[in-house]
């Protein structure tokens, strides 16, 4: 509940295995639903398919068995529109509200002409309640084309549909929040800083994404602060995040030797294994360090693949404004740094540091002292 006019009515989600077919949530998911009463009644958004049943009685104990005016649909990823036919079914007088792009997509889903009752607004336009009034401001590529918020006026609400949304159901925001910016939204940070733009004058006492946690007082500013970083590509921390992947040990002793200078040098440091740590969370930690070095092996007279793949992540999420550095290891034929520099070429604004670390199997005194310049240059 977020007041006594706006009712949370969504679901949580703790048996899928992998969110949108690629996303580890050991922690599950929240499909966020709201209920909003004027003297008329509109509920925002539904919930994942698997959840109907649920989300329907949630919404019938929230109303006292009434039906709802208006079904708001600010986004129809099958996340948050798996429900609607039940919706519909179960409701077929409410008008469901959306955009030009949202009927196209629900037509899409739900076969030409669904629903009958739907009324189409602009950007900018307002539904009234009756006491309350609701604006709709358009939010393309947050994360899809036909994304819009509502704004309740009266209670000073975002509903912010993907933004501001999080992994899991806890009460930590920032780390489950980054990886589902980073790896779903992160591609559109043009897109988000113009939205955020959008609603920076008006007065938001609370932000109710579609994931997560509803946001209010010192945790919404923080968070608003937080997505102007993620959103304009600058790092939130100086400091440098290693990324490994190693065969035989040897590379990850030349990452592990470079995170311990880089702390002796009292830097900010984190070290990932590539091959087995969560790959999501691996490219939000990139997004959050101004430094990435990547160590890795040349395999297969290309990059091992845990690194190639990371790295296209990266690029496809396109990462920017960061310094990169290269350790490479190879006991033969070693071509693995000059590849990767390529993938980072394609980025924008990057820096490559001057020094860069080549390994012959394994760490030798030439590649230790190699460690400890790209150490020192990185501390700078
Ligand atoms: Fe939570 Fe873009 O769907």
């Amino acid at each position: 509940m977020i007041n006594n006019d706006i009712l949370c009515v969504g679901v949580v989600d703790r048996k899928i295995d992998l969110f949108e077919g690629m996303y580890r949530v050991p922690d599950g998911v929240t499909y966020n639903s709201y209920v909003v009463k004027g003297e008329k009644i509109s509920v925002v958004d539904s919930v994942d398919a698997h959840f109907s049943g649920e989300w329907l009685s949630n919404i019938d104990k929230a109303l006292d068995g009434k039906s709802p005016d208006y079904l708001i649909v600010q986004h129809m990823e099958p996340d948050h529109s798996g429900s609607l036919s039940a919706f519909v079914e179960k409701y077929p007088e409410t008008v469901v509200v959306g955009n030009q792009k949202t009927f196209v997509m629900m037509g899409e889903y739900f076969g030409e002409g669904f629903p009958a009752n739907r009324l189409v607004v602009k950007d900018g336009d307002t539904l009234d309640l009756g006491g309350r009034v609701l604006k709709f401001i358009f939010a393309p590529m947050v994360h899809w084309p036909e994304v819009m918020f509502t704004y309740d006026e009266n209670s000073a609400t975002l509903f912010s549909a993907d933004a501001f949304g999080a992994f899991g159901t806890g009460d930590g925001w920032d780390d489950e929040a980054r990886r589902y910016y980073i790896g779903i939204v992160g591609k559109y940070g043009v897109q988000v800083t113009a939205v955020l733009n959008k609603v920076g004058g008006y007065k938001i006492d609370t932000i109710a994404p579609l994931h997560g946690q509803t946001l209010c007082g010192e945790k919404l500013a923080h968070a608003v602060d937080l997505y102007k970083k993620w959103a304009g590509y600058q790092p939130e921390t100086d400091g440098v995040l290693i990324a490994y992947t190693s065969v035989y040990g040897h590379t990850k002793a030349a990452a592990q030797l470079l995170y311990d200078e880089l702390v002796a040098r009292g830097v900010d440091a984190k070290i990932v294994d590539l091959a087995r740590d969560d790959w999501a969370e691996c490219v939000a930690q990139a997004f959050k360090y101004s430094k990435l070095v990547v160590a890795t092996t040349t395999y297969n007279a290309t990059i091992f693949p845990a690194a190639r793949e990371y790295i296209d992540r990266l690029v496809e999420r396109n990462y920017k404004n960061r310094t990169v550095a290269f350790i490479e290891n190879g006991t033969w034929a070693p071509v693995c740094a000059k590849l990767m520099r390529a993938q980072f070429e394609t980025c924008k604004d990057i820096t490559f540091a001057q020094n860069s670390v080549k390994i012959h199997s394994a760490l030798s005194a030439e590649s230790r002292a190699q460690v400890i310049a790209l150490a020192d240059e990185l501390a700078k």
